[in-house]
């Protein structure tokens, strides 16, 4: 009985695989690419960003690249990282997706590495920040930035300007320590003087306390990195403390301005520079385009350097589908990716061949007010910057 049973389910098996063979080659055409982001929780403002660039991206350039369909299954995983490494790890063995992206925060992306590893399958990093991620696996790739790449430009800037002496507040995690790394190093380089490094935690931050503490040194700048989600929290904070009267200058990577938040900070931010790859200000075509449609799709929601992740990061992955004719083997597509260069909003963008690393222009940036609204408008260009080694 059990063994009619069994032979029954074999020919069944059989019969389905046979079956199978015309619906396989149908099922190929699909390209499945899974998103993770947080979609709630405290980073939620960085899923909506994301998502809301990755679609858009896909509304404006079409659902398929080189000639197969593109489904986007997005996940949500809360910020938690032991989340995104089980959705990571789904995506690739039930929905068997061509290519993983997203990624909110550095530890996020981190504890996807091993699975991406293992399974061939290449990651493309839309926000997380930290210099060391993309080292961690031969199958991640990055389209948002590293804080070094950020950082060094301002740090240039101020001392060129006549700061001397500074303090530093961050996040205290990856991206945060990489700030402020690079910003003393480059600094400290020119002739300039790092008072203090400050760090606060990454949950539930009060800032007043490292505020006070900044304040008391009088140095003549503060540089300042939290994740973006986190600027208008941080700015309520440093404007009450009265830095700005005392003659402290805010400077940093452009995290802490984030355009997002950056119109109900309020007239206080006005005049403060940070040096960033990205500003909804960016006076390019492409870049009129992009934040008029993603205002028109998102209820006016402005877009900032998270939203333009998601958007870059559908750009890649259509250009690597295309270089590759389809093909979706993951150690081919890893490949495909490097040495991708194209038009962003943000301006020119390229993949480092040998890092898998974006190099971009950085720009220097001062808050105004324009058509009734705060802008990081920019003024210099630091062209086709690199992480630094
Ligand atoms: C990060 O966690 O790497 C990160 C997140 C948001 C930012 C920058 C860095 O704005």
């Amino acid at each position: 009985m059990t063994v009619t049973r069994r032979r029954m389910m074999g020919a069944a098996a059989l019969g389905a695989l046979s079956f199978a063979a015309p619906q396989g080659a149908l099922a190929q055409e699909v390209v499945k690419i899974g998103l993770i982001a947080p979609m709630t929780g405290p980073q939620a403002a960085a899923g909506r960003q994301m998502v809301a660039g990755a679609r858009l991206f896909m509304a404006l350039n079409g659902d398929k690249a080189a000639g197969k369909k593109i489904e986007l299954i997005v996940k949500d995983d809360t910020g938690v990282a032991d989340v995104t490494r089980r959705l990571a790890q789904e995506l690739i063995v039930n929905d068997k997706v061509a290519a993983i992206t997203g990624f909110g925060l550095t530890p996020l992306a981190l504890a996807v590495g091993p699975v991406i590893t293992q399974a061939k399958v290449p990651a493309v990093i839309m926000v997380a920040g930290t210099g060391m991620i993309v080292g961690t696996s031969p199958y991640f790739v990055r389209v948002s930035f590293t804080l070094p790449q950020q950082t060094m430009p301002i740090a240039d800037w101020a001392y060129d300007n006549g700061v001397r002496t500074a303090v530093s507040l961050v996040s205290d995690y990856g991206p945060g320590l990489d700030a402020q790394n690079a910003f003393k190093a480059r600094f400290e380089a020119k002739g300039g003087k790092v008072l203090e490094q400050l760090r606060a935690p990454l949950a539930a931050p009060e800032f007043a306390p490292f505020l006070q503490r900044a304040k008391d040194q009088k140095p003549d700048a503060l540089m300042l990195f939290v994740p973006a989600p986190q600027a208008g929290a941080l700015m309520r904070q440093v404007l009450d403390r009265g830095l700005v009267e005392a003659g402290v200058k805010l400077i940093g990577p452009g995290d802490a301005l984030d355009d997002e938040q950056l119109n109900a900070m309020g007239d206080g931010v006005l005049g403060v520079i940070t040096s960033y790859g990205y500003s909804a200000a960016h006076d390019s075509p492409e870049n009129k385009r992009f934040v008029e449609e993603f205002k028109k799709q998102n209820a006016n929601l402005r877009p900032n350097i998270i939203g333009l992740g998601g958007w870059d990061g559908m750009q890649a992955i259509y250009m690597a589908l295309e270089k590759n004719k389809g093909d979706t083997d993951g150690a081919k597509l890893i490949e495909a990716f490097k040495g991708l260069s194209w038009t962003s909003p943000r301006g020119p963008v390229s993949i480092d061949p040998e890092t898998r690393d974006i190099v971009q222009n950085i720009y220097i940036r001062k808050v105004e007010r324009k058509d009734g609204e705060l802008y990081n408008v920019e003024f210099a260009t630091y062209p086709n910057q690199k992480n630094p080694k």
